[in-house]
């Protein structure tokens, strides 16, 4: 079956980035000069997604805003012949059809993704995670939708991380079954350093049968006192087989300050407009 839904939770507070977050949401932090959630939104197309369902919360209606149509913005534009940027302000709200629902408080990534089970139905549906964003390679979601097309099975971004880092994780292990597909068979959401069974680490792109909305509806809160979604993935992972895919391409954490300032300079020194002056600029600082 075709994965033709997308779920993208942005629904949490963002604290590692108040006060910024504090009246504007984190997925709305530019990379240049696109939001983190229009990149998201891009990995979903680009794997042939035709619906994106937003679970969105209190203070998050600039998101709504920036992917509908803005008459006042075209109105404006037109009026000073800026025609090109009217056509590509329009192509935003026609990316994909979009569907918002809310979630009343933030209890968990897993809470989150329940609150798409009437939307999503009773087929495979992709989860995105803003945060993570993936940079030269091809969208993380349809490296995802290969696997799935090829097993039929729930499929898990990974990726090996420092072993230093394990704690900040969902570490996953399992039996290589192909070049960078596992078939997994262990999940420890944050383990302890020296405890992980591995250094896979979940990334933020997920494929999902309709049966992790059962082990979700069972899910106790977990780590933080959240409901969280590696727990209904363990659970899920004793009745049916679940497979990982180490991602292609340069893989940017972007909801620490850290991976965002990184983002930034990477994709600014990817940026055909800005590149020579950014760089020029970039090592007259690092002398310093
Ligand atoms: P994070 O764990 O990064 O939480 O959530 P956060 O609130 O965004 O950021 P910090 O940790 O406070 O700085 C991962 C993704 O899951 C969504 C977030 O919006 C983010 O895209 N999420 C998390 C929800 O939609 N609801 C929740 O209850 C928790």
């Amino acid at each position: 079956m075709k994965v033709r839904k997308a779920v993208l939770p942005v629904a949490g507070f963002g604290t590692r980035f108040l006060p910024a977050t504090k009246s504007s949401s984190k997925e709305m932090l530019p990379l240049v000069d696109k939001p983190l959630i229009h990149y998201a939104v891009e990995d979903a197309i680009d794997a042939g997604i035709e619906q994106i369902i937003f679970i969105t919360g209190r203070g998050k209606r600039a998101i709504e805003d920036y992917f509908d149509i803005s008459f006042e913005l075209e109105y404006h534009l037109k009026a000073q012949g800026k025609e090109n940027l009217v056509k590509e302000m329009r192509k935003i709200s026609n990316m994909a059809d979009f569907v918002y629902i809310r979630q009343k408080e933030p209890k968990g990534l897993g809470h989150a993704v329940l609150r798409a089970k009437d939307v999503v139905g009773n087929e495979p549906f992709a989860v995105i995670l803003a945060d993570d964003v993936i940079q030269n390679g091809k969208s993380g979601t349809k490296q995802l939708v290969e696997v799935f097309e090829r097993y039929n099975c729930s499929v898990i971004g990974l990726e090996e991380v420092d072993p230093e880092e394990v704690s900040s994780y969902g570490i996953v292990s399992g039996a290589g079954i192909e070049e960078g597909v596992f078939k997994l068979d262990n999940f420890v959401e944050k383990p302890k350093k020296g405890k992980a069974p591995s250094n896979l680490a979940i990334i933020g792109r997920y494929i999902f049968t309709p049966f992790i909305f059962e082990e979700l509806e069972k899910t106790k809160p977990g780590a933080k006192g959240e409901i969280q979604l590696t727990d209904a993935i363990a659970t899920l992972s004793k009745k049916e087989v679940i497979y990982g895919k180490t991602m292609e391409g340069k893989r940017f954490d972007c909801g620490n300050k850290l991976g965002f300032l990184q983002a930034t300079i990477e994709f600014a020194l990817n940026d055909e407009n800005l590149k020579d002056e950014f760089e020029k600029y970039l090592k007259e600082v690092v002398k310093c």
